[in-house]
């Protein structure tokens, strides 16, 4: 827990509303293996993380919602009645999608008070947006008594991503925000979105982020194209998602398909098998298998689904003779954020000071490298 946060976001409230807040922190998420999995109905093995955001609110007498996003310093009005995203809005339409998804299921939030601030590095694709839609979606529930289940206010925290903020994304992020379990990673079924626990040991061995520092543009769309390709394959499979497809079932279509969207395809049926495949080497404490297995999904997003980008590459490709580590792999959606690495703990240091030194040496800016502590899910601080 980040005092700190919780301080700067509590005081900030009292002062600014002069009431007693809720304080709900909703963690990001890292991601063990899995990648664009999810919404292909596959598994995926995410945590949530001790970083993420505070939010502090409390229902109002006045006629507006009131936010104010402390680290921006932006503070922003809005009607409950006639939500719309706005335009180039950034944080708010994760938030206004929030209040328009409650109000599709026929519930009603009334107008609240609300400051938030986070400590999740921007743009380092740990999914400080589902955090933020999972604070309020959080928040809301509590205040306003709407009887919602965790279930279904992740499921109000994806639709608000899709209609408002625009990526069609899976329910990876949400789920792992809002269900993480404290030293645990979670092996989550994205068809029965049902998950098993497991506790994460690497005894002498840790997991370190590497964050590029880049965001290539077009992110969202590339994401959506992705997303179409997966659908059209299945289709043409006649089965609902690439979930239900097996290598020789895509072999027998190959010739009608595009190598592009063959390959595409491919990844997907591996990385579930990678999933798979992890989650047993996990049990048998085998770290040489989880090395070789995220080298593979990186290889497979590298070569295969083209999510991959040459900072990302120039991360993973310099640990690969480091006798220190045994894998490493981008993280998420892809096109920039970070690299996940299964490093030696003894080694971390000297291995900071390599990569920082090559990457700028390289790209001409900083990578930044973080450890992070597998945490749990959204809750209430207070
Ligand atoms: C983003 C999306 C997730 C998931 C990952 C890739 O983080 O929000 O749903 O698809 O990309 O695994």
């Amino acid at each position: 827990m980040n005092q700190g946060l919780l301080d700067k976001v509590s005081e900030s409230f009292t002062e600014k509303y002069h009431t007693d807040p809720l304080l709900v922190f909703s963690p990001g998420r890292i991601n063990l293996i899995g990648e664009h999995t999810d919404y292909n109905e596959g598994f995926v093995f995410p945590a949530a993380i001790d970083k993420g955001i505070m939010l502090a609110i409390q229902k109002s007498d006045a006629h507006t919602c009131q936010v104010l996003a402390l680290d921006k310093k932006e503070h922003y009005a809005f009607d409950t009645t006639a939500i719309v995203p706005v335009a180039n809005g950034g944080w708010r339409n994760y938030i206004l999608g929030v209040v328009a998804e409650i109000h599709n299921l026929g519930l009603k939030v009334k107008p609240f008070n609300s400051v938030f601030a986070g400590d999740i590095p921007a743009g380092a694709g740990l999914s400080s947006s589902a955090a933020l839609e999972n604070s309020f979606v959080f928040g809301l529930n509590i205040l306003f008594g709407l009887g919602l289940s965790k279930r279904q206010m992740i499921t109000i925290s994806q639709k608000a991503e899709h209609h408002f903020a625009g990526v069609k994304c899976g329910i990876m992020d949400q789920y792992a925000s809002m269900f993480g379990v404290e030293d645990s990673a979670l092996l989550l079924d994205c068809r029965s979105i049902a998950s098993k626990t497991f506790q994460i040991d690497f005894k002498d061995y840790e997991l370190l982020l590497v964050n590029s520092n880049v965001k290539h543009d077009l992110v969202e769309s590339a994401y959506n194209d992705r997303r179409v390709v997966c659908e059209q394959v299945s289709a043409q499979l006649n089965v609902p998602f690439l979930r239900d497809v097996t290598k020789t079932a895509l072999r027998g279509i190959r010739k009608d398909l595009s190598t592009e969207d063959y390959d595409k395809a491919l990844y997907i049926v591996e990385e579930n098998e990678r999933v798979l495949a992890f989650s047993k080497a996990i049990l048998d404490e085998d770290l040489q298998t989880l090395g070789t297995l995220l080298y593979q999904s990186h290889e497979g997003m590298r070569d295969k689904f083209k999510i991959s980008c040459k900072e990302l590459d120039f991360l993973v490709d310099i640990t690969v003779s480091n006798p220190h580590i045994l894998g490493a792999r981008m993280m998420g959606g892809g096109f920039g954020g970070c690299t996940i690495n299964l490093i030696l703990s003894t080694a971390v240091e000297d291995f900071k000071k390599q990569i920082s030194e090559q990457y700028v040496q390289q790209f001409g800016w900083e990578c930044s490298i973080y450890s992070v502590k597998l945490s749990k899910g959204t809750h209430l601080t207070k």
